[in-house]
């Protein structure tokens, strides 16, 4: 066995560098922010990048024209299994939520992804060539299967949307489908669980970090044009500054688009009358054909953000 060439080195680490640029950039890729599974996704590319890196410098450590590394250099597999755990730890799903409030944090996570799938591979090569290729191409491989395995977040129902739409079309699915919830069995007291790790159990917000939806939703439709707005920042998310009982607020609002109109109509629904508040006199609830028109003119977070502004909402 000899030091693989210089040409093979550059190689591994132009492609490393192609594929954390695709991950960071998300180049080709569905948008992250849209669904945990296109999240995954990018981590595996992360990991793909970060292994091939450490590929590279293993190879390019060896001594010119050396042997295979000895194998009584054990300590390099324990690595070589333990780097990997650590990855696939960082990517369990009960941590999402956390991440995906604290921005830095997860930012610094992707970076420890690379530096792990970079150690992963290093040591297994250390041990054995082959080595660091077989884990490699196992983390790569357990972190893509992640993303279409316990990544996913449910898209929308077509039941769901179509027995909310017509009832002979709602008739016709249940006889087919009995197992399948309709629209008004989607309980928006559940649908809420995605939104309390940020607006809390209670909607009351986190001051400066979230702002609050118990007492204020209610403003928000009494407001001109308020009604289609929250339809609008539930479909594609809220980014930009914001004013809300006198705190600032400048964070992200992720887009719910994956969630099925039902969903979103139930959870709007739940919020806008739970916590002693209740919709504006005369207001009807939503339906999910408040969500299914809104969904024809696609928005960007900012654009929804200009809405915001124009409509001049408290
Ligand atoms: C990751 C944290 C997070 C999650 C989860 C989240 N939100 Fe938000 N939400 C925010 C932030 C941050 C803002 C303010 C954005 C800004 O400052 O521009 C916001 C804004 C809003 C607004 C607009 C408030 C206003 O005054 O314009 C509504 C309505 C809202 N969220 C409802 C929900 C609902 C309903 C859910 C669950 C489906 C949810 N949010 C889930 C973080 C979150």
């Amino acid at each position: 066995m000899t030091r693989p060439s210089r040409t093979t080195t550059y190689t591994l680490v132009a492609l490393g560098l192609v594929a954390v640029v695709v991950a960071e950039l998300h180049l080709g890729l569905p948008d992250p922010d849209l669904s945990i599974k296109n999240h995954h996704i990018q981590h595996a590319f992360f990991i793909l990048g970060g292994g091939l890196w450490g590929l590279a410098l293993a190879g390019s450590l060896m001594p010119a024209g050396g042997a295979e590394p000895r194998r009584s250099r054990s300590a390099w597999l324990v690595l070589a299994i333990i780097a990997p755990l650590a990855a696939m730890f960082l990517m369990w799903p009960s941590t999402y939520e956390y991440l995906e409030a604290h921005p830095f944090v997860h930012a610094l996570d992707h970076g420890v992804f690379i530096v792990l799938s970079g150690l992963t591979t290093f040591a297994g090569y250390q041990f054995a060539r082959s080595i660091g290729w077989v884990v490699g191409a196992a983390l790569t491989v357990m972190a893509w299967a992640a993303a279409f395995g316990f990544g996913v977040t449910p898209g929308p129902n077509p039941l769901l949307t179509a027995s909310a739409t017509t009832p002979a079309a709602a008739s016709a699915t249940a006889a087919s489908a009995t197992a399948a919830p309709t629209a008004a069995a989607v309980d928006g007291a559940t649908v809420y669980q995605n939104c309390a790790a940020c607006h809390q159990p209670q909607g009351t917000g986190l001051p400066g970090a979230f702002p609050p939806l118990a007492g204020h939703v209610p403003q928000l439709l009494a407001a001109q044009g308020g009604r289609d707005y929250v339809v609008h920042v539930l479909l594609y998310g809220l980014q930009g500054p914001i004013t809300v009982d006198g705190k600032t607020y400048n964070g992200t609002m992720p887009s719910w688009a994956h969630l099925s109109d039902a969903e979103l109509a139930a959870v709007i629904d739940y919020v806008s009358t739970s916590w002693g508040d209740a919709f504006p006199s005369g207001q009807r609830p939503y339906t999910a054909d408040d969500f299914q028109e809104a969904r024809a003119t696609e928005l960007t977070p900012q654009e929804v953000h200009g809405l915001r502004e124009a409509l001049k909402l408290p």
